[in-house]
């Protein structure tokens, strides 16, 4: 099994932006954990941040050869058709996760251009949101 972990707009700045938000955890111990989760099921992760929009549409148009994605894709969430098309094209089963509740924060945060095609959507636990999804496709529940 080929997972493909996707961090959007200013997901690089995790630990320093916001740590009442999004805590003091970066995006490195983040990823660090997801591999350590996967070597233990001997599965292949990979990750990858942009801040750019296009950037990630053709990142996520190359996912062929992986089974499963999981993305936070920051502020493009709230806005980013063109990320729902890329991720309706390639046709593979995703979970979208948040650190924060987006649906306690402003009200522009509500909605998501990516949660009706989404297989879950995971908010408001911080990492955990990140470790629970790979938990989810490595018990084997791809329902894509
Ligand atoms: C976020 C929530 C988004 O609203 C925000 O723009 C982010 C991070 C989160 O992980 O809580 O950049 O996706």
């Amino acid at each position: 099994m080929k997972i493909m972990v996707i961090h959007g707009a200013n997901l690089n700045m995790l630990g320093a932006r916001e740590p009442s938000i999004y805590g003091n955890i970066t995006i490195d111990s983040i990823d660090a954990e997801l591999q350590k989760i996967a070597s233990a099921s001997e599965v292949y992760l990979e990750s990858f941040q942009s801040n750019f929009e296009g950037v990630l549409v053709e990142k996520i148009q190359s996912l062929h050869d992986f089974d499963a994605i999981i993305i936070n894709a920051g502020a493009y969430t709230h806005t980013s058709i063109a990320i729902r098309d890329a991720l309706l094209a390639i046709n593979k089963p995703f979970i979208e996760v948040h650190l924060s509740n987006i649906y306690a924060r402003e009200e522009f945060r509500h909605r998501s251009y990516l949660s009706d095609i989404a297989v879950g959507v995971i908010s408001g636990l911080g990492a955990e949101s990140y470790y629970a999804a790979i938990r989810y496709f490595l018990a084997g529940n791809p329902r894509g």
